[in-house]
């Protein structure tokens, strides 16, 4: 028999949720190991936010099973309340009261004796570089500052696992960050955290495992480099050729070259297998007369994996067309 202590953090199977019968979330399967940083990567309206509300209690699902720690969300939603900490994309604390205010207030509605209460408000202040804020109203505090004392309050209560919605949304290139690096910190003092962002780059840097989840569904899931191998078989060579030639002409005499665009003077080739491409681009210079000037692996780098992915998706919120 499993001990809880080997049951998953987190665990979603076939969840699914209807908004006036538009799907929000359409069968979404997966587990979040103890202990780890998890990547919920998806872009706008891709239905993050609404698991996060249904895993964390706010919101009811139309099907699916849910546990958190091995405790089903439907069953015992107040047990998984204690489990759980939530940073939702709007901070939830109160403007009027002081860093620490909130703090103890929190701790307070978790049941937290007074002085336990004012020890665990006065460590994580610590903690998360705040301790010189601790009597200013938090109104009155940075944008940065906020995000981390609204990450500080859902920590109070020791949650074995965290849910940040969105946590370095809005904030500059610094800010974000240090916030990053208050991420890294929670997660290797053992909490376990489910993080969404629309930011590939964060994604990466901050976490082991991404999920990537459009349009309800999960479409692709392993590390930053799994992602970026799995979706995108095609490979790349950058060509620069001196003399008269066109990509029509390179499809024609070279078979392996699948498609052709250029790039300023470059031509970019999407090639079935890199040896045989490089060998036909050599011999049709070398029967032309062209000389090559370069030619290189160009292979899509994490960003374009993600952004065709999205487009093979549809996933935008639409631009110009
Ligand atoms: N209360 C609601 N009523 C109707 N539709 C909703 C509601 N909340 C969310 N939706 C829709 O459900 C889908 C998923 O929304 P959700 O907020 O979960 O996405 P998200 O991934 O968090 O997006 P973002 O990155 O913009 O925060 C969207 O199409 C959204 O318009
Ligand atoms: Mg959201």
């Amino acid at each position: 028999m499993k001990t809880e202590h080997n049951l998953a953090a987190i665990s979603v199977r076939g969840l699914r949720k209807n908004y006036k019968g538009v799907p929000a979330l359409d069968g979404v399967t997966f587990d979040v190991k103890r202990g780890e940083l998890l990547a919920y990567l998806g872009p706008n309206g891709a239905g993050k936010t609404t698991t996060i509300n249904i895993l964390s209690g706010l919101l009811p699902r139309d099907s699916g099973d849910l546990a958190v720690c091995g405790v089903d969300v439907a069953k015992a939603p107040v047990r998984v309340k204690q489990l759980i900490g939530v940073v939702p994309e709007e901070s939830n604390l109160y403007p009027e009261l002081t860093s620490r205010g909130n703090l103890l207030y929190v701790g307070e509605l978790y049941g937290l004796p007074r002085a336990k209460r004012a020890l665990i408000a006065d460590q994580i202040l610590d903690q998360f570089c705040l301790s010189d804020k601790s009597n200013m109203p938090f109104r009155t505090l940075s944008r940065g500052m906020k995000r981390r004392l609204t990450i500080a309050a859902a920590l109070v209560h020791s949650p074995e696992v965290l849910f940040l919605d969105e946590p370095t949304a809005g904030l500059d290139v610094q800010s974000a960050r240090q916030l990053r690096a208050h991420v890294r910190n929670i997660n290797q003092r053992g909490t376990t955290v489910l993080l969404t962002t629309h930011n590939l780059l964060e994604a990466s840097e901050l976490c082991t495992r991404i999920l990537i989840l459009i349009k309800g569904r999960i479409v692709a899931e392993g590390s930053a480099s799994e992602i970026a191998e799995r979706l995108d078989k095609a490979k790349r060579l950058a060509v620069k050729l001196s003399g008269d030639v066109d990509e029509a002409q390179l499809r024609e005499h070279c078979p392996s070259v699948m498609g052709a665009r250029l790039e300023g003077d470059t031509f970019i080739l999407d090639v079935i297998d890199t040896h045989s491409a490089i060998a036909e681009v050599v011999s049709f210079s070398e029967k032309r007369s062209l000389q090559i000037v370069h030619i290189r692996s160009a292979t899509p780098s994490l960003e374009d994996t993600f952004v065709k992915i999205l487009e093979e998706h549809d996933a935008g919120d639409g631009g110009p067309r």
